[in-house]
């Protein structure tokens, strides 16, 4: 009898990790060390409840990878690698409390953004000859899924281990003037070879758009310590998307050859930052849609690497989605303060959010963000952390 439940183990266990490799993906395994890290956060400072529903801060540990979560908008707090010396770094700048994330004003620390990241033009768009409308959010634009997005939401959290939590928000029909009752679950799992991965699924009851993202602003030398102007930056895609002023893709995908955008090859992301460039005006610096390759279907590809200066960290992107927006925090103002104290000054993190192009809804040559009832929305994003 033993014998048999034995086998029957390892022919699940076997077939489970094969479904894996097929992906692509990395395996899933359990934590195998213990490090601590020093943080000023307390569970007391995130539990609350908001909307009649529990918030709490979340940690999530394998080896030396550690990061805390909220399932308040879904968001990463804090998340600690090793740098170059072995010191446990905070690469990814957050918020000493729950209140603090409510009270803003940036919205968007390391949070999981929807129902559709990045900017919808004035917020309109039609499905199947309908027209719909989000209030504007962003100067005429819509943005990050109107006024109160998913950032804004609690989020039902579990934890099934230690390196994994389970995110839940069924986002009314009509919110914010999306079409649909829409089912979205994001799960955060560290796995093995250093890597956070953020597997995103939604099912709808209405043909509705969704592009989800995580809005992490990371700093490879870690929370408060100075611009991120000296890191190493290599975007693997050789097109963008230009924009006008109120940054909504003009419908093209424009060659990086040639102008500050190419990051073929790694250049500081300072170097060209202030260049004498339209595109770069209209952003204040780098805040625009990258094309990626993509050599098969649901592949995953290698977006972006990413060298702290100081850490010696380095951080590699990899996912499913066609695009990714390289944000080098030119709106930061130093209006938030940090869990570690510092504040967020202009410039002293950076985005980069896989994601459908923005304002798909409006550019038909530009991959479909539409979700039909019946099809699931699936998407993986994973960042790899190691040394140089
Ligand atoms: C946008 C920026 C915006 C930021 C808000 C980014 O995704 O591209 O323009 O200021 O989000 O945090």
């Amino acid at each position: 009898m033993y014998s048999i439940a034995f086998f029957v183990a390892i022919i699940l266990f076997a077939s489970c990790k094969e479904t894996k490799k097929e992906e692509g993906m990395k395996e899933d395994t359990a934590p195998k060390s213990e490090t601590t890290v020093e943080t000023n956060l307390k569970e007391s400072d995130f539990d609350t409840e908001i909307d009649g529903k529990p918030v709490k801060l979340y940690w999530l540990k394998n080896g030396d990878l550690q990061m805390a979560m909220t399932n308040y908008g879904g968001r990463i707090v804090g998340l600690w690698t090793p740098d170059k010396n072995g010191k446990m770094t905070d690469v990814v700048i957050g918020r000493g409390s729950t209140q603090a994330y409510v009270d803003g004003p940036e919205a968007y620390f390391g949070a999981t953004v929807g129902r559709v990241g990045n900017r919808i033009a004035k917020g309109k768009f039609k499905i199947e000859g309908k027209e719909y409308s989000i209030k504007p959010n962003n100067n005429a634009n819509a943005l990050h899924g109107g006024e109160n997005g998913f950032q804004d939401k609690v989020w039902e959290a579990n934890q099934p281990n230690d390196y994994t939590l389970e995110l839940q928000y069924v986002s009314p029909d009509g919110e914010e003037g999306f079409p649909g009752e829409l089912d979205a679950k994001v799960t955060y799992s560290l796995i093995d070879d250093h890597t956070l991965k953020i597997k995103y699924e939604a099912t709808t009851d209405k043909t509705t758009v969704v592009n989800l993202t995580n809005h992490s602003y990371f700093n490879l030398n870690g929370e408060g310590s100075g611009t991120i102007l000296d890191h190493k930056m290599q975007i693997f895609a050789d097109k963008f998307t230009p924009v006008d002023e109120g940054l909504i893709p003009i419908g093209e995908l424009r060659a990086v050859e040639g102008t500050p955008f190419d990051f073929t090859s790694p250049h500081t992301i300072g170097e060209r930052i202030d260049a004498d460039n339209e595109q770069i005006k209209f952003g204040g610096g780098y805040d625009h849609n990258y094309v990626l390759g993509s050599k098969r279907e649901n592949a995953m590809n290698h977006a972006a690497k990413v060298i702290g200066d100081k850490s010696g960290i380095v951080m590699d992107v990899y996912t499913k989605e066609p695009g990714v927006q390289f944000y080098t925090g030119n709106f930061m103002s130093a209006k938030n303060s940090l869990k570690s104290g510092a504040r967020d000054d202009k410039r002293t993190a950076f985005c980069l959010e896989t994601q459908h192009f923005p304002d798909a809804p409006n550019q038909p040559d530009f991959p479909s963000i539409e979700l039909k009832p019946g099809d699931t929305y699936h998407t993986v994003t994973e960042y790899t952390f190691s040394v140089k």
